[in-house]
């Protein structure tokens, strides 16, 4: 009896832990997802097959596409408030009156992908439907609209710390018949970083990028802290770009797109690219930034501390640095004043002694030698691509 129990129980226990070793292996994601959402841009009033066709004309006519810009996603508020009488989601009529295939088909036709948004529980966060036990049916509803990204959020549920409901519609994406990018955005819950790889393709590690300086400052805290989470097929998601949406600097802007970069984060842009200034332009557009964020060893840069400097925090720490396919990239942030900051490559993990030379992303500006230095203004950056010489 007590063997039976036992054997009963351990079987149990397996059954439990099984969900968490099958890997969504869909290859997608091997590097960070690039990008455009509508959220920042204009939460639900931009949820629009009309705003997402623009984007992606936008994409080529500002030269993102070739840069490496392909999904082009719809947040929350893109369906009617209920299901059909069938059970199915349906598209609001007013904001997609060809339905949402007919925007996938133009999308692909310009050579980008489509993303939609979802809800692990009974409603999203804007009170659209959630796909609680529907999973299945909207995996496979997804799969005929040939939807390329699906991002799925925490709203609604009973227990928000929980990961079962992500890894349920990790298995009805797999049988869909159709390769989906898996976003998972639980905020950062339940240590999603520890999970979040054999579940999904990326993650989000916080809450929402609110629109300031100390929403990214917090952020690339929070994401050197767990870098080594992050990897091809499973990146930590810092959240949805606020570049060009008026709340911060041209500095705050450089360390933004620089510290995503570095850190491997997805660089979805969030602001209405009819309106993109033209220093933004040029920032999201840093094609230096976009090789490091996309570079095939997809290791997460993350903070070290040279010698002689003040011990790190919780705060954001202005040194990073982490391994390239071919060399190191060394990140330089004035997280707290203008400052020059100066760094031995003897104190870099990956460099050490001897001569290397290095590109600086923002300036182009080149060099070699055995250190590298900026002088910045308050929360700007420089970004150095170093090599042996
Ligand atoms: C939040 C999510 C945001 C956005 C919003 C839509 O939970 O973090 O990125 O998707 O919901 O309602």
């Amino acid at each position: 009896m007590i063997l039976l129990l036992t054997y009963l129980l351990s079987g149990m226990a397996i059954a439990a832990a099984k969900p968490l070793d099958k890997r969504l292996d869909n290859g997608l994601g091997k590097t960070p997802a690039l990008g455009w959402n509508s959220w920042n841009a204009g939460q639900c009033n931009f949820a629009t097959a009309q705003r997402a066709l623009q984007a992606a004309d936008l994409f080529i006519s500002l030269g993102l596409k070739d840069l490496g810009y392909t999904y082009v996603n719809i947040d929350d508020c893109w369906s009617t408030k209920s299901r059909n009488s069938s059970g199915y989601l349906v598209p609001d009529p007013q904001k997609f009156p060809n339905g949402i295939k007919a925007v996938s088909d133009q999308i692909h036709a310009k050579g980008l992908k489509f993303g939609l948004y979802g809800d692990r529980g009974t409603q999203t966060c804007a009170g659209y439907p959630g796909s609680l036990n529907n999973e299945e049916k909207d995996a496979k509803t997804l799969a005929s609209w040939e939807v390329d990204y699906w991002k799925y959020d925490n709203c609604h549920t009973t227990n928000e710390n929980s990961h079962t409901e992500y890894e349920k519609m990790r298995d009805a994406l797999a049988n869909s018949g159709y390769k989906v990018f898996y976003s998972l955005c639980n905020w950062g819950r339940d240590n999603v970083w520890t999970w979040g790889g054999k579940v999904g393709n990326s993650w989000r590690i916080t809450d929402d990028n609110f629109n300031s300086w100390n929403y990214v400052a917090t952020i690339a805290a929070k994401g050197a802290s767990i870098a080594q989470y992050g990897g091809p097929g499973g990146f930590n998601d810092w959240d949805m770009m606020q570049i060009s949406n008026g709340k911060l600097s041209a500095a705050e802007e450089r360390a933004h797109m620089g510290l995503w970069a570095i850190g491997k984060s997805p660089i979805l842009l969030g602001m209405d690219l009819t309106k993109i200034s033209q220093s933004s332009l040029a920032i999201v557009k840093n094609k230096g930034l976009i090789d490091i964020n996309q570079d095939a060893l997809g290791k997460p840069a993350t903070t070290f501390r040279p010698s002689g400097a003040p011990a790190p925090s919780s705060k954001l720490y202005p040194y990073w640095a982490g391994p390239l396919s071919d060399g190191v990239v060394v990140g330089l942030v004035a997280a707290d004043n203008a400052v020059t900051l100066s760094v031995n490559f003897t104190d870099v993990p990956g460099l050490g002694a001897g001569t290397f030379s290095w590109t600086e992303m923002f300036s182009g500006k080149t060099g070699s030698g055995t250190s590298v230095s900026a002088q910045l203004s308050l929360h700007d950056m420089a970004v150095f691509r170093v090599k042996k010489v």
